[in-house]
């Protein structure tokens, strides 16, 4: 816009004086000024400093600059040296137009904690308009007979500069008929006005050209010209006046096209075309197109928008001019008064999103700025947010609020917060507007695993497969992501003094747990253990659970027969008395299983016998009894094969077999050796037969030494035993039920019959056993008894016993 270099190196100079700057430092508020049109990135001050901030500062806590409202962004902030410089070209004509003083006011935003500084610009104006005309000529009429002295109106030029800048002075070309006349009016409006110095004489001179030029009192001083094209007329006596020196209206800022502002009149006491007024419109203050003046009738419409927000006042010089062309001036002012027509603008500044879940209430998360265009009472705005939603705003400086929250978050809850800004202008009617924008919830690590249940329990049988999954625990973490992955392990502990994880192990992210070894029911019964869950967060948070393992039975034990005893070979006879009646006890089989509950339910049967209907054994005591009475033709060997069963399922069972005789005396039998017709004997019967044959011998010499011991001592009584047996009177297993670590403890009671061989001695004794010391040969064995007595009179009764698995 400068026109030459003298121009540039004076305004330069002119900046100089204004750069070191004028700093107005008033309740933190800061001013400086400036000129315009300055080059992008000419240093204004140095704001850091002039706040007494340093550049970190300045940076940490987002130093910027916030123009008002809508208008470009003309100044910013250097973040390392915190200088303000110029962001966007300044044309002071354009931002403020006439007004004596323009001011770019602004501030300076910074957060934590939100800090407003009020930055003013002062800029200043510098003379980079020239005057200008309206027209590039302009046309008069003045008529001949026009006296000496008469005075006519010229426009003025316009500049549109300020102060000194503009419009100064006006220069005629020198003429013989005009002189030029300019005085300040009101409004530091120059009007200017042609008077006549020197009659005119159309008959000489039709036409005059004259040269009107304008100048400024910048520096360099800038000027425009126009022409002044005079047109010589016959005599028009009266010109126009107004009916009032100056016109006043005003208008609201929202009033339609075509509204009638307000009337002129002019009167011309001439008659015919020279009292004909034409009305005419100069140009408009700063915008034309705005109104318009109807020449017959002086109406002033609204031809164009008029906005408040943009121009407040105008002023328009009109013209009267009759039929000849002799006019004067008025000046018409329409004030345009303010109508609530903008509505607040919301602008979000900052925004903390996401939220952690974890922030106090009240912690600030964002600043919002609200600005109204509109003046007084109609840009007063009131700001809420309508929701129920954890958050509020605190008005904080002026036109900033800060964002707070209200409560505690919980992304667990609510992960996304809708937020709608409303704000409303006090004008009447008001007006609002909204803002919505969204905030999300970040996750904090605030929750731990809770497990599905408060304890487990579990149940499984023995014998179980290795391998096999015992059960599964599982844990719900509602925290995002990691901090919500559940991880699961074996909390360390032992069971009967073994560490768990040999017995068990967990599949960490499944929570399924495993069996690493086969339980055993006999060994123990329960056992607990614990689980813990774990999530990924940093720090992880986990919680424990007990799970207790119930191991049921399974039938995995076969009866034990315990008597007859079922090791060895031995050939164990019941001796069953001939004079026996029905119902006698003769023997009876004790078995016990080491399992529980029903498998340990015993029941015996015979399955085979050598006389059926003889012999009967009670379906749970196992107690062996004749079932009639013993007749002579009965039968001497009796062989029974008993069934042990237990209830399980499936049932498990052992069978032995009991040899009974039918003898009041062991000598009655016939063959010993068919007692054991068992084919697999045999052999072991033959070897026992020439046992047997020996002892025998051995024991005939003995007898002879005896007889002569006896010869000897006659007078000593004699007492043999000749035979023995031991019954089993009663068999109460019992079992200490709860430690599952509890061996088997079972007491017997035996009721033990010793025989003479004259059946009238017989004495019964009561011995009590524990299992552990119960002795296979319980029983005496027919070999020791061959030893003893031999072959003598009262030879023992033999019993026979052979147990046998399947
Ligand atoms: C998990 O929580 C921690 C804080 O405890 C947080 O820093 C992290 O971002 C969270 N992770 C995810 C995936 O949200
Ligand atoms: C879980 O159990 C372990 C071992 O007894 C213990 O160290 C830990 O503190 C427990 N954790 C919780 C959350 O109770």
């Amino acid at each position: 816009m400068m026109g030459y270099k003298g121009g540039l190196l004076a305004v330069f100079v002119l900046n100089f004086a204004f750069i070191f700057p004028t700093i107005y430092s008033a309740h933190g508020d800061i001013s400086y000024t400036m000129t315009e049109e300055m080059k992008r990135g000419t240093v204004i001050g140095n704001i850091g400093k002039d706040l007494g901030l340093n550049v970190n500062e300045l940076t940490a806590r987002k130093a910027r600059i916030d123009t008002k409202g809508t208008s470009k962004p003309y100044c910013e902030i250097t973040v390392n040296k915190g200088d303000l410089i110029i962001a966007e070209r300044i044309d002071r004509e354009a931002l403020c137009g006439k007004k004596p003083s323009c001011v770019l006011k602004m501030e300076l935003v910074l957060e934590a904690p939100l800090e407003l500084h009020r930055v003013s610009l002062h800029v200043q104006d510098i003379n980079d308009n020239p005057p200008l005309f309206q027209n590039d000529i302009i046309k008069m009429e003045i008529g001949e007979s026009t006296a000496k002295g008469a005075r006519f109106s010229l426009d003025g030029a316009h500049d549109a500069d300020i102060g000194d800048n503009a419009v100064q002075g006006y220069v005629l070309q020198t003429n013989e008929h005009f002189i030029l006349n300019f005085e300040t009016k009101s409004g530091a409006r120059k009007h200017c006005e042609l008077i006549l110095e020197k009659e005119l004489d159309r008959e000489n001179h039709q036409h005059i050209d004259l040269l009107l030029t304008a100048v400024d009192g910048g520096s360099p001083q800038r000027s425009g010209t126009v022409a002044i094209h005079v047109t010589v007329l016959d005599a028009n006596d009266n010109t126009p006046v107004f009916s009032q020196a100056s016109y006043k209206a005003s208008i609201p800022e929202n009033a339609p096209l075509d509204t009638i502002v307000v009337v002129v009149r002019a009167s011309d006491a001439d008659e015919g075309v020279n009292g004909e007024v034409t009305y005419g419109l100069d140009h408009i203050s700063d915008s034309g197109n705005v109104f318009s003046l109807d020449s017959k009738s002086g109406e002033v419409r609204v031809i164009g928008s008029i906005d408040y927000e943009e121009e407040s006042s105008y002023e328009i010089q009109i013209s009267a001019k009759d039929g000849l062309g002799l006019a004067s001036y008025s000046t018409l002012m329409i004030d345009v008064t303010d109508v609530n027509d903008n509505a607040p603008e919301i602008y979000l500044k900052s925004l903390t999103n996401p939220i952690a879940e974890d922030v106090l209430p009240g912690t600030e998360v964002g600043i919002i700025n609200v600005h109204d265009e509109d003046s007084d009472s109609n840009r007063q705005v009131r700001c809420s947010i309508e929701q129920n939603v954890p958050f509020k705003l605190i008005p904080s400086i002026k036109n900033y609020y800060s964002l707070v929250t209200t409560d505690k978050l919980d992304r667990e809850q609510v992960t996304n917060y809708t937020v709608t800004v409303l704000a409303t202008d006090e004008g009447s009617p008001p007006m609002t507007s909204t803002k919505t924008f969204q905030l999300s919830v970040a996750d904090v690590n605030d929750n731990p695993p809770v497990f599905a249940e408060q304890a487990y329990k579990a149940y499984v049988s023995e014998n179980n497969k290795r391998g096999s999954t015992l059960c599964s625990v599982t844990a719900q973490d509602p925290d995002w992501r990691q901090n919500g992955t559940v991880f699961f392990s074996l909390l360390p502990g032992a069971i009967n003094g073994v560490p768990v994880s040999s017995f068990l192990s967990i599949i960490g992210d499944t929570g399924v747990i495993q069996v690493v070894k086969s339980f055993d029911y006999e060994q123990f019964r329960s056992f607990t253990f614990g689980v813990n869950a774990r999530d990924n967060g940093s720090p992880p948070l986990s919680s424990n659970v007990t799970v207790s393992v119930f191991i049921t039975d399974r039938n995995d034990n076969t009866p034990q027969i315990l008597y007859p005893a079922s090791e060895g070979n031995s050939f164990l006879t019941e001796l069953v008395p001939k004079s026996s009646h029905g119902g006698a006890l003769v023997s009876k089989v004790i078995a016990v299983d080491g399992d529980s509950g029903q498998n340990a339910w015993l029941s015996y049967q015979i399955i085979k016998s050598t006389d059926p209907g003889l012999f009967k054994i009670d379906l749970h005591s196992g107690e062996i009894r004749t079932q009639r009475d013993i007749s002579e033709t009965d039968n001497m060997k009796h062989n029974l094969i008993v069934a042990v069963t237990d209830n399980g399922q499936p049932t498990l069972s052992i069978t032995c077999t009991i040899y009974l005789l039918i003898s009041d005396n062991l000598s009655e039998v016939p063959e010993l050796k068919d007692l054991s017709y068992d084919d697999n004997n045999s052999q072991l019967t033959f070897y026992l037969i020439i046992a047997l044959v020996l002892v025998s011998m051995l024991l005939l010499t003995f007898i002879i030494i005896i007889l002569g011991v006896r010869f000897c001592h006659k007078t000593k009584p004699r007492m043999i035993f000749d035979g023995a047996v031991a019954i089993p009177g009663a068999y109460l297993p019992s079992y200490a039920e709860g430690d599952g670590t509890e061996t088997m403890r079972s007491a017997y009671n035996y009721d033990g019959y010793l025989t003479t061989g004259s059946r009238t001695s017989d004495f019964k004794f009561v011995t009590s056993y524990n299992d552990a010391t119960l002795p296979a040969d319980l029983t005496l064995r027919k070999t020791d008894f061959g030893d003893m007595f031999g072959d003598s009179e009262g030879s023992p009764e033999v019993r026979q016993f052979h147990c046998t698995n399947f």
